[in-house]
């Protein structure tokens, strides 16, 4: 293949995603040893300019450079230099890449602990699936960019589409390799809100990828891939069928799932903090006390995402949420809901004379 491009400069902005079950663990090339079901954050994403150079690319890969918020970070640059070696494959017009300048920014505040590989990599793999669809002159196909972003980090797969996406393979429904829509969801679940509450912004003592890591010889292995394939179906049944109470007892039984398989590992660990023991407290005793619809999530930080449905919303906003700010890191609450996948914003394509 020879590329009849000089340059091209793509800008994009994709989500990050709240699991409601938790991929943890990984098997073959990044992909869940379990299924998982998300949803994407409207608020909370990355927008991102990728300029690409075509010529001759060094043995080692194209020269990447990136742009965070401003600033030059070399120190993501070997994250993403193995994304672009495991992408040749579905991409191979990196063989052909000279240079990669990626200029990027989160819309969500700069050190607030939500996690943005999801939303960076998701980004980047789009950027990478407009190149290839118009070098083969046809659509964008969203399964590839999904299974792309995969290889940068396994949940990016699942920011690709409104609403609810599935990423794992159940009784034959979805895909081990990229994100998949669920089409039909009751109308209850359309719209949902998602207060994240952020304990703390610190940098976690115990990474994703060690977490994933630990999964391997993890005790409770099998016995979680069995739950977690039981809750994705059974989530599935109950997003179809309107029950938001079955689906909250999922989402908080998932949650604690992936904290105590932390807590479970060799080594074992602890992200939670004593602030986030007492919100979950708050939040289950406001549910029962005023019959709300309202639950926790957490992903693989001490930060819980306070998860309420239209019914709720008054009293959870106006009574609910103004308690739990004095357990936050300078009351920070970052108030977001379900949103829509990544997209293209504009794209300039300059061809080799
Ligand atoms: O995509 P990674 O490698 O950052 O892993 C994310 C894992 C969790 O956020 C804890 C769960 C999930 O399914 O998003």
């Amino acid at each position: 293949m020879s590329c009849k491009f000089k340059s091209a400069s793509i800008e994009v902005m994709a989500p990050s995603n709240i699991a409601w079950t938790k991929y943890w663990g990984k098997k073959d090339l990044q992909k869940g040893i379990n299924a998982s079901l998300s949803m994407p954050l409207k608020n909370c994403s990355t927008k991102s300019k990728v300029e690409f150079s075509f010529g001759e690319s060094a043995s080692k890969g194209p020269e990447v450079s990136l742009i965070f918020e401003g600033e030059n970070k070399s120190d993501f640059l070997p994250k993403i230099n193995t994304f672009f070696e495991r992408a040749k494959e579905l991409y191979p017009f990196i063989g052909e890449l000279k240079s990669v300048r990626i200029t990027s920014e989160n819309t969500f505040p700069h050190s607030s602990g939500i996690a943005s590989s999801a939303s960076a990599f998701a980004a980047l793999a789009l950027a990478m699936e407009e190149v290839m669809a118009k070098i083969e002159s046809s659509d964008l196909c969203i399964e590839r960019a999904s299974s792309a972003a995969r290889l940068g980090s396994g949940s990016a797969c699942r920011s690709f589409h409104a609403g609810f996406t599935l990423w794992g393979l159940l009784n034959g429904r979805g895909s081990e390799e990229h994100g998949v829509k669920i089409e039909k969801v009751e109308s209850s679940f359309e719209k949902i809100y998602d207060a994240i509450c952020i304990v703390s912004s610190k940098e976690k003592a115990v990474g994703s990828s060690a977490g994933h890591a630990l999964m391997e010889n993890h005790p409770y292995k099998e016995a979680r891939i069995a739950q977690a394939n039981e809750n994705t179906k059974a989530l599935l049944k109950w997003l179809d069928e309107g029950n938001i109470e079955k689906a909250g007892e999922v989402l908080e039984e998932e949650a604690l799932a992936l904290h105590g398989l932390m807590a479970t590992s060799r080594p074992s660990y602890i992200l939670m903090r004593p602030e986030t023991l007492a919100i979950i407290e708050k939040v289950q005793e406001f549910r029962r006390d005023r019959s709300a619809q309202v639950y926790f999530t957490l992903d693989a930080g001490p930060n819980p995402h306070i998860i309420y449905f239209e019914s709720s919303k008054e009293i959870v906003e106006s009574e609910l949420l103004p308690t739990l700010e004095e357990l936050c890191e300078n009351g920070r609450i970052i108030m977001d809901q379900k949103g829509d996948g990544a997209r293209i914003i504009e794209s300039f394509f300059e061809e080799s004379l």
